[in-house]
């Protein structure tokens, strides 16, 4: 299958996406630093050092216009002007006001003061004494004469201008061009904390407020923001420009709001329905069709939630809008979601299924959000792990609903699961739930979106929707969603509503051993999971945490001692046996099978943990696969993959019991195992691929795709058609891209065929949108610079997100070093690659063998240049380094922490996790060399 590696510019690295070009929500290895973030004690007389804000004063409302200027002004910037009122109630006694503001200028009072004060509803506004900005923490710091009345209201009032800079953050501008023309929008995206970039505010998702929102735009263009337009008239200031004024929204937090000046055009559901949704895209987009599918399933899916969650949408509209620059995916601002192009738009014509997908799951996880994160929301970002994992989980089951036949309930084993269970498996992973105080500045709150935060609190949250029953967590879930509307949580009063449904209804008969407290805060205080190992014939299971590296030690102590409460679901020889609780660190179960039988649990793999058993059991699994592999479900299929090859890394099991377990493979169709396996497998491409094994390993995997790249050739009627189920379509890339990738007869000849034809007739693209990927990729890596200028004119003029991204992704493909180096010059020029896709240039080109030393000569160039500061830099260094096993790389790996610590920013490029892989990886290849080229000659013999 084609890979597409995702990095999301906040979190970081390198993230497999299925056949999709596309986004998807990427998130990184968890590249926390290597200690937990110290906790400052905080500074009670100069508070605004302090990165929080003080709880003295609550806002109510603010009335704010913004007029952001589309053309540059006479000194060559965009800005935007902007005059805001706060209005807050002071709650303690305080002579001090502290608002967020970051890059804003100000015009200074007469008094030469930042703001102004007054008392509302007859309260009596101290005078300003003094005012100053605080650029560290961000705030704009009033200190008044007198103290403020505890229980009154105030306005402040300030004016200012900031840059409506091409930053992605705050309020920021995105450029195109249309018809020779270069287009100007101005949008904004806030989370998590640039909205006091766009206006000062009281910049903390507890204080939530109510908005009024003006926007002052030129005429031909529309403005939207989180709700709907009250009026739109010509400016009285100054009659060239429009005013539009929107209604208030909901009280909520700033992290939500939004505001969109574009001449973007829209469209729209029927005037009866319920709730207004509208597709806001650039016309030639629009026009083309490529917003009717989300559209379509924008209604559903918020119908599916409204029932779901048993409440209903609170706003009378639902605006998506997508963006040719967006820094993440998407964001679920309230009642108008910002996405990148790929992310929304879809052109049947053009997108593959993956694509389609994406789409769904994007959506589906924004909409998710409107009621989990928008209406109830976290008290702070420590418990982002709640909104962003439980909107993953979600999403599936939305997506679930408008595709039943997608299989998307399993498929999230694969795409969040698995993901999850990789990075939790190192040293360095973190507890899904930090503690407050442990989370204050930008830096550290924005490292918080990674996959732990998505991937395992998905995957965690399932497990427990799972040992719950699906109802049960349901009804908890929107007790609590009654309990707290327009309110901040903490994720104990999940448990808490959890806990009441179970107790309040029949539901005890649930028999749980533990509260769901104590269940669930094993899974989320302490990082890691376990691996569960069962004796099939004495019957004694046991738990210890699993790591990867079996000599690492865990970063941290955990309070629970690294032991969970594990449901054990099992089967014996193809027979459902019931769940089993596993609350210690060893227990002894009556013995579990005769002699002929096998067990297998973590059914359906509905906990988050691996599997391992004795030796014997192992061999029966593996035998059943060989005889009959469909007695084994799908899902455990693909996790009986997982988890003998992450075993096998962390030397529980022996390699060639790994090995062993893909012997079957040449018989299996369904797409999860072979996901599962190719996934696996890549770590030995790494490793291997400048060893003979190479060769070997190439010979063994191409006799076991041939049958499936056959079979798809047989049943698409000589890859004339393409197969109906979603899955299927998944798995016939699957065959193409492996099929390639291990010297199948005639796949890469297909390949170059098909692009050639294209080649030769540009207007009439012959390659199906599903094989693109892996169709571009390996013709351009078979052929030279004319198929490769080819590629990057088609991407040029590309007018489809979608179409574009698989072109991008495959251009990094070629093995021409001179080609290879020039695009990567490339994606530092933002007129040639966008800001927003750089870094996934940078890693494409690093994960091909030839790219990735240019790659990492291209880092040790700049780094000083972009500065160890930058979070993409350190961040690219994992993946760039991933294939890294020899002395000498490893030698190279500390000379460059050596200068990097001279010029004072060594420890942020995350350069001592790359040592410690690469001294991992050396480990493993000494270790393991031998054996897998023993076993694979055997195998060939
Ligand atoms: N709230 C996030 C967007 C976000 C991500 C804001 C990082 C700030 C920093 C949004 O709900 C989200 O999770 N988007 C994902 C896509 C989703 C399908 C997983 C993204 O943008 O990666
Ligand atoms: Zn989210």
């Amino acid at each position: 299958m084609g890979k597409v590696f995702y990095i999301s510019r906040r979190t970081g690295i390198v993230v497999i996406v299925a056949a999709a070009a596309v986004i998807i929500i990427a998130l990184t290895v968890v590249y926390a630093q290597k200690s937990r973030n110290e906790v400052k004690p905080v500074n009670d007389t100069e508070v605004w050092k302090n990165y929080r804000l003080p709880t003295s004063l609550a806002p109510v409302y603010y009335n704010v216009t913004l007029w952001p200027r589309l053309v540059m002004d006479a000194n060559g910037m965009y800005i935007f002007t902007g005059h805001s009122g706060a209005a807050f109630t002071c709650v303690n006694e305080t002579d001090l006001i502290l608002i967020h503001s970051n890059k804003l200028n100000f015009t200074l009072t007469r008094g030469g003061h930042h703001a102004m004060l007054r008392g509302l509803s007859g309260a009596k506004a101290p005078a300003i004494k003094k005012t100053w900005l605080e650029v560290e923490t961000q705030y704009l710091v009033v200190q008044l004469s007198e103290k403020l009345q505890v229980g009154s209201t105030y306005w402040l009032y300030t004016e200012f201008r900031g840059e409506l800079a091409d930053d992605l953050h705050g309020f920021y501008r995105s450029e195109y061009v249309e018809d020779g023309v270069k287009k100007v929008v101005a949008t904004t995206q806030m989370e998590p904390t640039d909205a006091r970039k766009a206006f000062p505010c009281f910049d903390e998702p507890a204080m939530k407020a109510v908005f009024h929102m003006t926007l002052i735009h030129p005429l031909d263009t529309v403005a939207l923001a989180n709700v709907i337009q009250r009026n739109i008239m010509f400016w009285p200031q100054h009659l060239k420009v429009l005013q539009t004024q929107f209604e208030p929204t909901e009280k909520m937090s700033t992290y939500l709001l939004a505001f969109v000046v574009s001449d973007f055009i829209s469209i729209k559901t029927p005037a009866e329905a319920k709730v207004l949704i509208r597709i806001y895209a650039r016309r030639k987009a629009i026009e083309a069709g490529q917003g009717e599918y989300a559209l379509n399933i924008t209604g559903r899916i918020l119908d599916f939630f409204q029932n779901y969650y048993n409440s209903k949408y609170p706003l009378r509209k639902s605006d998506q809008i997508a963006l040719p620059d967006f820094s993440a995916g998407a964001m679920e601002n309230w009642g108008l979601i910002t996405y990148r192009e790929a992310a929304l738009l879809y052109d049947p014509s053009m997108s593959s299924n993956g694509d389609k997908e994406a789409v769904s799951t994007v959506i589906s996880h924004e909409l998710a959000h409107m009621w989990f994160g928008n209406l109830v929301t976290m008290k702070w970002w420590n418990d982002l792990w709640l909104n962003e994992g439980f909107a993953t989980y979600v999403s599936y089951l939305g997506v679930n609903d408008a595709q039943p036949t997608w299989n998307m309930k399993d498929l999230m084993v694969l795409e969040e699961v698995h993901k999850a269970f990789a990075v939790d498996a190192l040293p360095y992973s973190h507890p899904l739930s930090s503690r407050e105080e442990e989370v204050n500045t930008p830096t550290q709150i924005n490292a918080l979106f990674n996959s732990i935060t998505y991937s395992k609190g998905a995957a965690v949250l399932r497990m427990l929707s799972g040992f719950l029953s699906e109802p049960v967590f349901v009804s908890g879930l929107s007790a609590y969603l009654k309990q707290f509307p327009y309110g901040n949580t903490v994720y104990s009063d999940l448990w808490g509503k959890l806990q009441e449904v179970i107790s309040k209804t029949e539901l005890w008969r649930l028999k749980l051993p533990a509260s769901v407290t104590e269940i669930m805060n094993r899974w989320i205080l302490q990082m890691g999971y376990p691996v569960v190992t069962i004796d099939t014939q004495t019957g004694r299971i046991s738990q210890k945490h699993f790591l990867l590296d079996s000599e690492s030690e865990p970063d941290r102590p955990s309070v629970y001692n690294y032991q969970w409460f594990v449901p054990i679901k099992w089967m014996k020889s193809g027979t459902a046996m019931g769940q089993h609780w596993l609350l210690e660190k060893t227990a002894t179960h009556e013995p579990m099978r005769t002699n002929s039988e096998w067990v297998l649990a973590n059914v359906n793999v509905s906990g988050f943990y691996r599997v391992n058993y004795d030796s014997q059991n192992w061999q029966r699994l593996i035998s059943q696969l060989t005889s009959d592999h469909s007695v084994i479900p799908v899902i455990n299929r693909a996790q009986i993959v997982d988890d003998v090859f992450n075993l096998a890394r962390a030397k529980i099991i022996n390699i060639t019991v790994a090995l062993s377990a893909t012997r079957y493979l040449s018989e299996e169709r369904e797409y999860m195992p072979w996901g599962s396996t190719i996934k696996n497998l890549d770590y030995f491409f790494q490793m291997f691929h400048r060893t003979e094994v190479y060769g070997a390993m190439e010979e063994y995997l191409r006799g076991k795709v041939q049958p499936l790249f056959n079979y798809f050739k047989t049943i698409t009627a000589d890859w004339t058609e393409i197969p109906s189920s979603h899955t299927d379509q998944y798995n016939q890339v699957n065959a193409i891209s492996f099929g390639c990738r291990t010297g199948v007869e005639g796949c890469v000849n297909l390949t170059k065929t098909w692009y050639r034809q294209w080649m030769e007739n540009p207007d009439k693209n012959p390659i199906h949108p599903n094989l693109k990927m892996p169709v571009y990729c390996n013709a351009i890596a078979a052929g030279g610079v004319e198929e490769w200028e080819f590629g990057w004119k088609m991407y040029k003029n590309s007018s489809s997100a979608t179409e574009a991204d698989k072109l991008m992704y495959a251009l990094s493909c070629t093995k021409t070093p001179w080609l290879l180096k020039r695009y990567l010059d490339y994606a530092f020029d933002p007129d040639l690659i966008r800001k927003q896709d750089a870094p996934f240039v940078i890693v494409y080109i690093a994960n091909n063998v030839v790219g990735q030393s240019l790659a990492w000569d291209f880092i040790r160039e700049h780094v000083f240049e972009y500065g160890g500061s930058s979070p993409l830099f350190g961040r690219l260094i994992l993946s760039v380094t991933n294939r890294f096993s020899t002395e000498l790389e490893l030698n190279q790996l500390q000379q460059f922490k050596k200068e990097t610590a001279a010029a004072g920013f060594g420890s942020v490029l995350g350069l001592d996790q790359a040592i410690e892989t690469t001294k991992a990886n050396m480990k493993w290849v000494a270790e393991n060399k031998e054996q897998v080229m023993r076993w694979l000659s055997e195998e060939l013999a």
